[in-house]
């Protein structure tokens, strides 16, 4: 294993010292190559420091289907079959005022490159606010345990050892701790006071020590206001011209309340121009073209202190079927250790003969459904986490047609 002690921290700008060795290439967690997969990996940007302008990074002893791009550190090529095994070589880092180099080891393999598993925003989402695709807020000095599935990773059989890493490959901050064990990123936040500042954080799995084989990524943004769609997920389903979302403008939420207008500083949304955004709700404008089936709407909105957060609207054209539900069913709210109750308004289906059944999920040990009322009841046990279960109900019409409409239970 090779040290992972940064010896030096990186300085900005122009400088006349000579470049020095500050973050060892093999301390990168570089990536594994493949044989006949393009191989890409961007060494970090403070592998060598100081640099000047004009820097130019370059390889000696590498194989020889292995390039680096001067400029963009980008180390590059195609291994063959007969390129397999452990390559150890030299990347150096020139400015006007001197020449830095390092060793490097790479291996190339012949298995494929692995797939991922378990998207991650959905993984978030069970258990976070979003306030982007993979972003999480937390406040600034909260605490924070962040869990992965081991099914992030597709066929984790193989791949035995995780590593995280900041975004450039450097070492995690100090206030975030990674367990391989759980995949877990347990914390407390920095104090911040000014704007919003962002992590990125790269979870890496491998069958290699010290390298990746797959990486997800995910971005804590730290601030002491929290800014947050929620749901972070919206549809909008048209049934021949007709369809509209819930109120997006609702459920945006500043510090946990829904934002009101002088808390925003901007919402933008591009819509095609057969759909309308009208004070928070999408609907269709007529003329959908017939191409269209699915398309994907993004929602940004930025608060007075420099908060942003974004929603996805989901857009599903249906135009054959005509559908059993006239809309969403947002999240609902019950409380860990309460008695929970909530009946479903019989305005929710489009026809009046339509049956009723619940995929509960999780939640099928402690709370039941009544069909003939519509009527979710159940007391919610002590021992839960907070999380959001998800459920599906499914309606079908006499004519045997049947349709199903997912929602979560927030706890
Ligand atoms: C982060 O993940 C996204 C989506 O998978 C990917 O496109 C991007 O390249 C990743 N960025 C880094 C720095 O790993």
């Amino acid at each position: 294993m090779w040290s992972l002690i940064v010896v030096a921290c990186s300085i900005l700008g122009p400088s006349l010292a000579l470049p020095e060795v500050s973050y060892p290439f093999n301390s990168q967690f570089p990536t594994v190559a493949r044989v006949d997969n393009p191989y890409d990996f961007q060494l970090a940007p403070s592998s060598f420091a100081p640099v000047g302008d004009g820097v130019k990074y370059a390889l000696s002893g590498a194989p020889v289907w292995l390039s680096i791009d001067s400029t963009t550190r980008r180390l590059q090529g195609t291994p063959k079959v007969n390129d397999v095994g452990v390559s150890m070589f030299r990347i150096s880092a020139t400015d006007s005022s001197g020449t830095a180099s390092m060793d490097a080891m790479l291996f190339t393999v012949m298995d494929p490159p692995p797939g991922l598993g378990e998207d991650v925003s959905s993984q978030l989402a069970k258990t976070e606010k979003l306030s982007g695709p993979r972003t999480v807020p937390i406040r600034s000095g909260a605490q924070f345990d962040i869990k992965f599935s081991r099914n992030t990773f597709a066929d984790d059989g193989s791949r035995k050892r995780y590593y995280a890493t900041s975004k450039d490959r450097t070492p995690l901050p100090t206030w975030l701790k990674f367990t391989p064990e759980t995949l877990g990123f347990t914390g407390r936040t920095p104090d911040t006071t000014g704007p919003p500042q962002e992590f990125m954080i790269i979870l890496i799995a491998s069958e290699i020590d010290g390298f990746e084989a797959a990486s997800v990524n995910f971005t804590i943004a730290v601030s002491p206001h929290e800014l947050v769609f929620d749901p972070w997920e919206n549809n909008l389903r048209l049934r021949g011209e007709s369809g509209s979302t819930r109120n997006i403008k609702n459920t945006l939420f500043l510090d946990g309340k829904v934002a009101v207008n002088s808390d925003i500083s901007r919402l933008s949304v591009e819509t095609p121009d057969w759909i309308k955004f009208d004070d928070g709700v999408f609907r269709a404008a007529g003329g959908i073209p017939s191409s269209i089936q699915e398309t994907t709407i993004n929602v940004l909105a930025e608060d007075r202190f420099g908060n942003r957060a974004s929603c996805v609207v989901r857009v599903k054209v249906d135009k054959d079927k005509l559908g059993l539900f006239r809309n969403d069913i947002g999240p609902i709210d019950a409380t860990i250790g309460e008695e929970f109750r909530y009946t479903f308004a019989q305005s929710l289906f489009t026809r009046p003969d339509v049956s009723v059944e619940i995929v509960l999920g999780s939640a099928s040990s402690w709370l039941q459904f009544d069909p003939r009322t519509l009527t979710l009841h159940g007391k919610v046990p002590t021992g839960l986490e907070p999380s959001k279960i998800p459920v599906k109900l499914i309606a079908s019409s006499s004519s045997n047609f049947e349709d199903e409409e997912k929602f979560h239970i927030s706890l």
